[in-house]
């Protein structure tokens, strides 16, 4: 079902503290103590250094993620609570009704192998951002705007990594719509969710500092973030990561249709 793709967008959904201006928002970034809960979804890590989200990573609750995703990002509660519900399986107990960031670690539950910025399990750190991995993606970000096409070719490469070198790989259908969830996420929270653009200055900073872009310039969308256009992106997307070129439409090629 498309609506997998939520997913993947959880690591990047969440939610900030107040109604502040972007300046005062910013100005609460903290990045993660010792004893503060991190896990492996860059957004949701951001959020929780912001103080959207709990800022020890824990007891992340349905109503402290809708709540989280609405002042952050302007998502749609109904949206938010869908999310909610994917996510809190990340959390082994019986009926749930919160999660942990460092819950989402669980390898294969949610997490992945081949993502764009951390290790795969078997290599060492499935959660940490590591920069070998993103330097391997980024180097399919080949201008400064990027395109859907640009994040599915790191999308790719990156299983094909995975794929060639780790004996355990696993990319399971579910996989591919979290992962294709992943990868819209930037251009949901950072771009341009009708042309599928975004800038990669601003994503790079993202991933980087796991701080929102906002010294950047970077606002969050006025509009609102409802279900449609997250599957619009994941569309987008999934019709970027063809290896098909579409066919040359010559006139022998028409005759031979009709
Ligand atoms: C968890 O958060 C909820 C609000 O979403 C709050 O009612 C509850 O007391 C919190 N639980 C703990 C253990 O902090
Ligand atoms: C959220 O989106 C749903 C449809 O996806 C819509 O029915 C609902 O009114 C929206 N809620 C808000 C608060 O905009
Ligand atoms: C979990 O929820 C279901 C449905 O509400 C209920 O039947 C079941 O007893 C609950 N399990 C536990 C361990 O609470
Ligand atoms: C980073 O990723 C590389 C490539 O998979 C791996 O060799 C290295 O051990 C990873 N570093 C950490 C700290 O996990
Ligand atoms: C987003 O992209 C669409 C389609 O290319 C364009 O019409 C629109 O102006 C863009 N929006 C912004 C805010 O740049
Ligand atoms: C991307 O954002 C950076 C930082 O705000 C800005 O300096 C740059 O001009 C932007 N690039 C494009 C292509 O808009």
């Amino acid at each position: 079902m498309k609506i997998s793709y939520l997913l993947a967008i959880l690591p990047l959904v969440s939610a900030y503290p107040g109604h502040g201006t972007g300046s005062t928002v910013s100005a609460h970034w903290k990045p993660a103590g010792s004893n503060d809960f991190r896990g492996p979804c860059p957004m949701m890590n951001t959020l929780a250094n912001h103080g959207f989200l709990p800022h020890d990573g824990k007891n992340i609750t349905r109503e402290t993620l809708v709540k989280g995703l609405h002042d952050a990002l302007n998502f749609n509660a109904s949206l938010s609570s869908l999310m909610f519900d994917m996510g809190v399986v990340a959390n082994p107990e019986t009926n749930a009704t919160y999660f942990t960031l460092d819950q989402l670690n669980r390898h294969n539950v949610l997490e992945h192998d081949a993502s764009l910025s951390r290790a795969d399990d078997f290599f060492g750190s499935n959660h940490i951002f590591n920069e070998t991995v993103f330097d391997e993606s980024r180097a399919y970000w080949t201008a400064e705007t990027l395109t859907p096409a640009m994040l599915a070719n790191s999308k790719i490469a990156r299983q094909i990594n995975s794929k060639a070198f780790n004996p355990q790989y696993k990319f399971t259908s579910k996989t591919e719509q979290f992962s294709l969830g992943e990868i819209a996420a930037p251009i949901i929270a950072f771009g341009n969710s009708t042309s599928g653009e975004v800038n990669r200055t601003l994503v790079e900073y993202f991933f980087m500092n796991e701080r929102l872009p906002i010294e950047l310039g970077w606002k969050k969308s006025e509009d609102g973030i409802a279900l449609d256009d997250i599957l619009r992106v994941t569309q987008m997307i999934s019709k970027a990561a063809s290896l098909i070129t579409p066919s040359a439409l010559s006139k022998n090629h028409v005759r031979m249709e009709l």
